[in-house]
C-alpha cells in the first residue's frame, strides 16, 4: 500500500492508473476509520480496479464551535485497517496542501443542502462539496464511494456531480450497525457507555417509525410525532430534527410513499452530535 501526501503526486499517479486503463474507486474519509468505512472500501474493491481512500479532516466543513479540534485522528491505526482491508493508496494531505495560504474558492449545492443539517450546520455542505470536488479532480475516480447514514451528503454530492457533470459515479452503502443498533460513526468514540445507552434511542426511535410504516401508517406527522415522544423519554438526548424526506431530493414529505421516503434524525447525546437516517 503506498501513502502519498503530496496533491500534485497523487494527480500525477491517478492520470497514470487511468492512462493505463485501471477504473479507480475513491472513499473519501476523514479517518477513524471504523466497520462502515471497511464495507465502503469494500464496495470500492468490488467496483473498481485500484482504491484510493482520502484520510482528511477537513476544516472547511466544520463551524467555529464544532468538534474540528476534537476530532479522532488515528492515522496509524487508519493505515494498517487500510493495509489490511487491500486498499492500494491512502491519500493524506495536510490542510495547507489542501487550502493553501491565500485559498479562496468553493463550491456550494444550493438546494438539497438548505434543510435537515444545512438549518443548525450552515457551511457544513459547502465544505463537503468544496473538498469532494478537489479530491475527485486530485483522484480521478470513475467511482466514488458513500455512507448512507450521512443521507443528505450523498443527496447533496449525487447533484454536484450531475449539475457540474462530473465523470464519477457515486456509489451509496447501507448503514453499519453495531450489534446494539447504533449506526457505526467515528463521534459514537466521544460517549460514555451511558450516553451510548441513550443514543440507541436513535435507532429505536427510527425502528418505530419503519414499523408503523409496515403497519400502514402513511401520515408523516403523526410518524414525526412518535420519533420525538420516543427520544424525549431520554433525558441526556436533544432532539435537532426529527424528519421524513424524500431520499433522493430531500423535500419534506406529507404522506409517506414507501421506498420513497427516509426518516432523518440529529440529536445531541449531551455534547454528541449524532446523525442516523432509516427508509420508510
Ligand atoms: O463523510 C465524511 O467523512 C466527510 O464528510 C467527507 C465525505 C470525507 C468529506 O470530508
Amino acid at each position: 500500500m503506498r501513502t502519498i501526501q503530496s496533491v500534485n503526486e497523487m494527480q500525477s499517479h491517478a492520470i497514470g492508473l487511468r492512462s493505463g486503463g485501471q477504473l479507480i474507486g475513491l472513499v473519501p474519509t476523514m479517518g477513524s476509520l471504523h466497520a462502515g468505512h471497511l464495507a465502503l472500501i469494500d464496495i470500492a474493491k468490488e467496483e473498481a480496479d485500484k482504491v484510493i481512500v482520502s484520510i482528511f479532516v477537513n476544516p472547511a466543513q466544520f463551524g467555529p464551535s464544532e468538534d474540528y479540534e476534537q476530532y479522532p485522528r488515528v492515522l496509524e491505526e487508519d493505515l494498517e485497517k487500510c493495509r489490511e482491508r487491500g486498499v492500494d493508496i491512502v491519500f493524506n494531505p495536510s490542510v495547507v496542501e489542501m487550502y493553501p495560504q491565500g485559498y479562496s474558492t468553493f463550491v456550494k449545492e444550493e438546494h438539497l443542502s438548505a434543510g435537515l443539517c444545512g438549518v443548525s450546520r450552515p457551511h457544513h455542505f459547502r465544505g463537503v462539496t468544496t473538498v469532494c470536488l478537489k479530491l475527485f479532480n486530485i483522484t480521478r475516480p470513475d467511482i466514488a464511494v458513500f455512507g448512507q447514514k450521512d443521507a443528505q451528503q450523498c443527496a447533496v454530492i449525487k447533484k454536484m456531480v450531475t449539475d457540474l457533470n462530473l465523470p464519477t459515479s457515486v456509489l451509496v452503502g447501507p448503514t453499519l450497525r453495531d450489534a446494539d443498533g447504533l449506526a457505526t460513526s467515528s463521534r459514537n468514540a466521544y460517549m460514555s457507555d451511558v450516553q451510548r445507552q441513550e443514543a440507541l434511542s436513535i435507532p429505536k426511535a427510527l425502528q418505530i417509525a419503519q414499523d408503523m410504516v409496515q403497519q400502514g401508517t402513511r401520515s408523516v406527522d403523526r410518524i414525526v410525532a412518535e420519533i420525538t415522544h420516543h427520544l424525549s423519554l431520554h433525558r441526556r438526548v436533544r432532539v435537532i430534527y426529527a424528519q421524513v424526506v424524500d431520499k433522493e431530493t430531500m423535500e419534506p414529505a406529507r404522506e409517506i410513499e414507501p421506498g420513497r421516503h427516509i426518516a432523518c434524525v440529529a440529536a445531541w447525546v449531551d455534547q454528541t452530535r449524532l446523525i442516523d437516517n432509516v427508509e420508510l
